[in-house]
C-alpha cells in the first residue's frame, strides 16, 4: 500500500464533506430506530469517527445528552465542534481527539459505542480494525452495546459491484480505494462471516447486523451520501 490510507481524513475539503452532511442529513432513519432500540437517554455514549458531527447532532438533538463525540483527524474535531457549537454553545466540549485504536478513558467508562457510516472499515488493515475493536471493547462497562456499519461485498446492493471486481487484484479481498468528491478514500468491505469474526475475537457478541435497508427507508439524501450499508450490533460479553 503506497498511499497513507489516513491521509483522505485530514483533509480540509473532506472534513467540510462531512461538515455539510452533520447539518443537511443528520442521522438516518435506520440509524435513528437502532440507536432509540438500544440506548436510553441517559446512557453515556462514546461515538469513534465522528466527522463533521453528524451522529453527535443527532444524539444531542433527540436527548441524548451524555455523548463524547470522538476523531483522530484535528480537522474533523475542529468541524464537528464548530456544527455543534452553532447548535447549542456548550456542545463543542462534546467533541474531543481520540484515536479509535488506543482510546485513553478509564475501562467501563460508557454504556455504549457507535462508530457510525463504516468508520471501522476506513482503518488500513485487520490488525488496526482489531486494536479498535479490543479499545472500544475495554472502554466499554459490561454488556455495553457498540453499534457500527460495515459496506456488505457479498450481499445487498453492493455485492454486485464487487462481482465484477476480479479477484487476483485484491492484495486483501475487500481493501479498496474508491473515488470520493474529495480524493480517493480507502475502505474495506467485509462480509458478514469476517465482521462477526472480528467482533467475537475481541469479546463481542452479535446480537443482530441487518442490511440498512432492512431497518428502514432511508431516503434519497441518505442514499446519495452513504449507499446502503449493514449495521452490526454487537454487546460486551
Ligand atoms: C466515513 S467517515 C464517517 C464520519 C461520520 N461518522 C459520519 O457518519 O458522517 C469515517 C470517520 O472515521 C475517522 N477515522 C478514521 N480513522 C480513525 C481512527 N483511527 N480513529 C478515529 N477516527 C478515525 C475519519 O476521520 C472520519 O471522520
Amino acid at each position: 500500500m503506497d498511499r497513507d490510507p489516513q491521509a483522505h481524513w485530514l483533509e480540509t475539503e473532506t472534513a467540510l464533506h462531512y461538515a455539510r452532511a452533520a447539518v443537511r442529513i443528520g442521522l438516518w432513519a435506520s440509524e435513528k430506530s437502532l440507536i432509540t432500540k438500544y440506548f436510553h437517554p441517559t446512557d453515556r455514549l462514546l461515538e469513534l469517527g465522528c466527522g463533521g458531527g453528524r451522529v453527535a447532532l443527532g444524539l444531542l438533538q433527540a436527548g441524548y445528552h451524555e455523548v463524547i463525540a470522538t476523531d483522530f483527524s484535528p480537522i474533523m474535531v475542529s468541524l464537528a465542534r464548530a456544527v455543534l457549537a452553532d447548535h447549542h454553545p456548550e456542545w463543542e466540549r462534546c467533541v474531543e481527539q481520540q484515536d479509535a485504536t488506543a482510546l485513553t478513558y478509564p475501562e467501563a467508562a460508557f454504556a455504549g459505542a457507535i462508530f457510525a457510516f463504516n468508520g471501522l472499515m476506513c482503518l488500513p488493515s485487520r490488525a488496526h480494525r482489531l486494536a479498535a475493536l479490543r479499545s472500544i471493547h475495554r472502554v466499554l462497562k459490561p454488556g455495553g452495546v457498540f453499534i457500527m456499519t460495515a459496506s456488505d461485498r457479498e450481499k445487498g446492493a453492493n455485492a454486485a459491484y464487487w462481482a465484477l471486481e476480479k479477484s487476483e487484484v485484491d492484495e486483501v479481498p475487500g481493501d479498496r480505494w474508491h473515488e470520493s468528491d474529495t480524493s480517493p478514500v480507502f475502505i474495506h468491505s467485509s462480509t458478514e462471516a469476517e465482521t462477526r469474526q472480528e467482533l467475537s475475537e475481541t469479546g463481542f457478541t452479535t446480537l443482530e447486523c441487518p442490511l440498512s435497508t432492512e431497518v428502514a427507508h432511508d431516503g434519497p439524501a441518505v442514499q446519495a451520501f452513504a449507499g446502503e450499508t449493514r449495521f452490526y450490533i454487537a454487546r460486551k460479553s
